[in-house]
């Protein structure tokens, strides 16, 4: 064995070379990957007891990618398109054996071989979109070339991996090999087809299902598809068209132009920050990565409305047993066959098979009695958002959950400290807040209690992964970090209302801003009602105002909206007209309100917020704000979050907005502006 460099190495098989690349943890195609792969195929082609290489991967997985971490920096060495050059030189066959993911960059190099063998649990995919970027390897030339047009332009804009299977069955891919022995398996593959004197099978030359296109594929795929404000998917479609009407090399080089420009956007700059911002989210600070943590194998939710059924539905769809609690058997039918209902219009849409479903259903079990509760890893309490409910519920938990049980409380806003007081193990309570609906959204805070035990948070970091959440920690406040800045927003909202800007105005300007819906759309699925007091509600608010009328929001089928049996919006006249009557009893004269200023006038109290939650340690870094508004509240990816989008403005900027709309500037954005620091770098 010849080692290259030290991320690849070059041995022989017979007469088979093979190259493994070995540069942990996903085998990013990094500088010394590229060089040591070139390198390699050189020694490969020039030695001539060798008739075939084949290319695999050491570690978890084939190669993930480019290294998205040298976007920034200057390109040194050799770039990926010499590597795909070296690749479609070869005079010998070169043989792909892929495991884990084959993404990005490391599709487009398995595409540049000239056969693909794969195990099944791999998955290939262009996932570059998801970076605000297009293929910039050859994917969107090789790509079609492989598997027609029209899947093509399907992978290149949606991002999604694909399973082994399914690209065998297009083409994709020329066999699938035992799962535990790729290697072997791939070796025969390459003797095989020596023996059946099979030669090179350039992909840039096979031209077939590129020719003779019509551009009618390209315009309805534009027609139906609507890519929310994202720009890379369209640019995309743009150097797919270019497979179908230019050579090889032009497209390639469209290509490259189009990739560099995505590669310098905004849009892009915001997804990758976002990228590395996830992967930070998941490092606690202060905790050793190897911080033990307990097993949790049986869930237990008390409380089975909207988040409870939800919450339920998450862990059984991740393979947990949960016992679900309810206090009347009328209200744990009713979530019971809320939570059935569910996945019986998942079945219907095709997400999951009908006998998944019924499996997931199985794990989830309801009962009327707490103590039921006894055996359970981890508790998870989703009752109303009241205090004394809670703490009544956690002082019988108490005595029921066995000793290191965890107990965690998913109340939206209540202070966890107060909850845990009531046990005797505070060390083991802490916050789980889920977001509506549980089983759709990526977040999950994890709210540190002031006692809660560094195991505990480790566990339950390691379990929202597990359950295919996003964790962020976040500290006890008021609402923690997603609904202490979304309080902001909203308070901003219903100032604009009542200045004059109709609801739908305001909702408007948030979906311009690329929010899939705005603070009013957003309140009425929540229902206006969460947190809300009936018996101390006198109108002072809007909120009060519509309650008391009994429009609650999705619910009650009317809130700020009115909602037909589909649950589709439309503006209502007898909100404007509570709106109006409130208006007048607060001697308000509306004024007409730009766009503009309703986006800066929300926006910019929600950077001031954020700003203070991070002078107060109530988040560890900016970039874990920005990670609770991308997956808790629909913050449009390509902007990065509250906290990148601030310093997009430039934080002179916000901070003169603020002060133009009377808000005082939080000090730590005066610091920063004052230093000339951004606000995403501040952990
Ligand atoms: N470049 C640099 N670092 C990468 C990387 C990449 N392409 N992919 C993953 N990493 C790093 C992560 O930052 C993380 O680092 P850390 O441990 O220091 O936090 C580590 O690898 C492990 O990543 P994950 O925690 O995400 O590990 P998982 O096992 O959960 O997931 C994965 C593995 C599915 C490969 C996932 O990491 C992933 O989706 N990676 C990105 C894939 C991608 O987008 N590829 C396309 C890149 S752009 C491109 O190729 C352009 C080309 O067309 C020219
Ligand atoms: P909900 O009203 O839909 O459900 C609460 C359920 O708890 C009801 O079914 C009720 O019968 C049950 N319950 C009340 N007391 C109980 C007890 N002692 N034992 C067992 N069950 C009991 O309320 P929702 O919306 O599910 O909220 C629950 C919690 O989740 C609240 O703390 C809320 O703040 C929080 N939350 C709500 C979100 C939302 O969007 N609705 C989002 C995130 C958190």
């Amino acid at each position: 064995m010849t080692a290259i460099n030290p991320v690849t190495d070059l041995d022989r098989d017979g007469t088979v070379a093979v190259i493994t690349l070995n540069n942990p943890p996903v085998n990013a195609l990094s500088e010394r990957v590229r060089e040591g792969l070139i390198a390699a195929l050189r020694d490969a082609e020039a030695d001539s007891a060798v008739r075939a290489t084949l290319l695999i991967c050491a570690g978890r997985t084939f190669i993930a990618g480019a290294d998205i971490s040298e976007f920034d920096k200057k390109l040194t060495g050799a770039s990926l398109r010499d590597v795909q050059d070296a690749m479609d030189a070869a005079k010998k066959p070169i043989v792909v054996a892929i495991h884990g993911t084959a993404l990005g960059g490391g599709l487009e190099t398995a595409m540049c071989g000239h056969y693909r063998v794969a195990v099944p649990s791999a998955r290939l995919g262009q996932p570059e979109v998801a970076l605000g970027l297009v293929p910039g390897a050859g994917g969107t030339q090789r790509l079609p070339r492989l598997i027609g047009v029209e899947k093509a332009l399907e992978m290149v804009t949606d991002g999604k991996p694909i399973s082994a299977a399914h690209g065998l069955a297009l083409g994709l891919l020329d066999a699938l090999m035992p799962e535990q022995d790729l290697k072997a398996g791939a070796l025969a593959f390459t003797r095989q087809l020596l023996a059946d004197g099979k030669g090179i099978r350039r992909t840039r030359d096979r031209n077939e299902k590129v020719a003779g296109i019509s551009p009618q594929i390209f315009s309805d795929f534009r027609a139906s598809h609507n890519f929310r404000g994202f720009e890379a998917p369209g640019e995309a479609i743009k150097c797919v068209e270019a497979a179908t009407t230019m050579p090889f090399d032009q497209a390639l080089e469209l290509e490259s132009r189009i990739f560099l420009a995505c590669k310098d956007s905004l849009q892009s700059k915001a997804q990758r920050y976002a990228f590395f911002a996830e992967r930070k989210a998941g490092k606690i600070p202060g905790l050793a990565d190897d911080t033990p943590v307990q097993p949790v194998a049986k869930m237990g939710v008390i409380g089975a409305g909207l988040m409870g059924g939800g919450i339920a539905t998450v862990f059984a769809n991740a393979g947990l047993p949960v016992t679900i609690v309810e206090t009347d058997a009328t209200a744990l039918a009713r979530g019971l066959d809320t939570v059935k209902s569910n996945y019986e219009s998942s079945v219907k849409r095709g997400r999951i098979s009908e006998e998944d479903a019924r499996a997931r259903f199985a794990r989830i079990t309801g009962t009327l009695a707490l103590e039921d509760l006894a055996d359970r890893d981890l508790i998870v309490e989703a009752v109303f958002e009241n205090m004394d409910v809670k703490k009544e519920v956690f002082a019988r938990l108490e005595k029921i959950a066995r000793p290191g049980a965890i107990l965690a409380s998913n109340t939206s806003y209540l202070n966890i400290d107060e909850i845990a007081a009531v046990t005797s193990r505070p060390d083991h309570v802490l916050g789980l807040h889920f977001f509506s609906p549980a089983p759709v959204m990526k977040l999950l805070e994890i709210v540190r209690g002031a006692k809660t035990s560094d195991a505990v948070l480790a566990t339950a970091m390691k379990l929202a992964k597990a359950v295919g959440k996003v964790g962020v920690l976040a500290g006890n406040a008021h609402g923690f970090i997603g609904n202490r800045i979304l309080s902001q927003r909203q308070s901003a909202a219903n100032r604009l209302v009542v200045e004059g800007a109709s609801p739908y105005a305001v909702d408007k300007a948030l979906t311009n801003f690329g929010f899939p819906m705005g603070p009013f759309a957003m309140a009425d699925l929540a229902g206006l009602d969460l947190g809300w007091n009936a018996a101390q509600s006198h109108g002072e608010t809007l909120r009060d105002v519509f309650c008391e009328a009994g429009r609650r929001g999705q619910k009650t089928k009317a809130g700020f909206y009115d909602y037909d049996a589909a649950r589709k919006p439309s503006p209502s006249a007898a909100a404007e007209k509570l709106i109006d009557d409130f208006r007048a009893k607060k001697n308000v004269t509306p004024r007409a309100i730009g766009e503009d200023e309703i986006r800066e006038r929300l926006l910019l109290p929600m950077i001031n917020e954020g700003a203070k939650i991070l002078m107060e340690g109530k988040a560890s870094r900016a970039s874990d704000i920005d990670i609770v508004w991308l997956y808790g509240y629909g913050w449009p990816a390509y902007r990065g979050g509250p906290m990148f989008y601030a310093d997009s403005l430039g934080l002179d900027a916000v901070i003169a907005g603020l002060t133009k709309y009377g808000l005082s500037p939080a000090p730590l954005l005066e610091e920063l502006a004052a230093k000339g620091q951004r606000i995403s770098d501040f952990a």
